[in-house]
């Protein structure tokens, strides 16, 4: 079966009771991720710029979350702040109850893949394990290019891959490190169709097979229902939430297709159309006041 869903403590959920039938109260979950009340901005004073303001999002462990919105709302800065790289300005983000610190609870994988062009497939993940001895970074790294199906090309350099071999040795390579969270910045946005298409199966299938928190960026809406339990759309200067969807569809995913169902193609257009409104009235958008239908 698919991933497990997170409990969540709410109102639906079977209430578990004692030998006698008395009811247990139940305890909610902690969430894994928890901004609070998050502003950030940049820039210098006179002018900052208000990247995100007020963001309220709580994220179940092991939930899929994907972060949807236009050119500039802050997704990335939001992965930012969850991977400890940057803190905000106001609120708090915690992880696991704590401050997130760098390379403690996630890893990151961006659209540009990242490696080392110096260095090998299997030398490329076993760099990013400078914790483990020698030997078990490799054997490490010897796993998981197994897992992403890169077996056979552990002993290749970077520009012997593919583009859709290298995102998948960028995605080993943040695997290895066995990370309670995994945040993705558009990693498959440089990919042709049909590698973006076995990408995300391929996600689907090595998040079913090694849980993980994830939380992932795109532009494509497509994209964004295919993988994610829960869409947070993202609205640009200054970026807020503007709305959560639970995402109906049953796991597993990948051996139907999605897109056939009435469903998807009603919650495509819902959110085509929050997106293009926001797109249409945005001064700084290149699309600003045009009549697109
Ligand atoms: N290091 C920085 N210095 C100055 N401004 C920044 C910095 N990082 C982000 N910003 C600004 O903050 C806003 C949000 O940027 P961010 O990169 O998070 O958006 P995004 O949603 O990831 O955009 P895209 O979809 O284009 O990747 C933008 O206006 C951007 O110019
Ligand atoms: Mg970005």
């Amino acid at each position: 079966m698919g991933r497990p869903r997170p409990a969540a403590g709410g109102a639906g959920q079977d209430r578990p009771g004692d030998r006698d039938g008395h009811a247990i109260p139940v305890t909610p979950l902690p969430p894994h991720v928890r901004l609070d009340r998050v502003s950030r901005s940049f820039g210098p004073g006179a002018g900052p710029v208000l990247a995100l303001d007020g963001i309220n999002l709580d994220i179940a462990r092991q939930e899929f979350v994907v972060l949807l919105g236009p050119s500039g709302c802050g997704k990335t800065t939001l992965l930012r702040l969850i991977a400890g790289l940057i803190a905000p300005d106001g609120g708090s983000v915690q992880v696991g109850g704590q401050s997130p610190r760098p390379g403690r609870d996630a890893a990151m994988v961006f659209q540009s893949f990242r490696l080392l062009p110096w260095k090998t497939a299997a030398e490329n993940i076993a760099f990013a394990l400078p914790a483990l001895p020698a030997a078990e970074a490799r054997a490490r790294a010897a796993t998981y290019l197994d897992l992403v199906g890169l077996a056979r090309f552990a002993q290749r350099y970077p520009a012997e891959l593919s583009g859709g071999m290298r995102q998948r040795l960028a995605l080993a390579r943040a695997l290895a490190a066995e990370p309670q969270i995994l945040l993705m910045d558009e990693p498959f946005a440089s990919l042709d169709a049909q590698s973006r298409e076995l990408m995300q199966g391929e996600l689907m299938r090595l998040t079913a097979v090694r849980p993980a928190t994830v939380v992932f960026v795109t532009h494509s809406v497509d994209e964004a229902l295919l993988l994610a339990d829960r869409i947070v759309l993202l609205s640009p200067r200054p970026g807020r939430l503007v709305e959560t969807l639970d995402v109906p569809f049953p796991r597993p995913r990948w051996q139907t297709d999605l897109r056939a169902e009435p469903l998807f193609a009603e919650l495509r257009r819902h959110l085509w159309d929050r997106l293009r409104d926001m797109v249409l009235t945005d001064p700084q958008s290149d699309f600003y006041g045009r009549q697109i239908p």
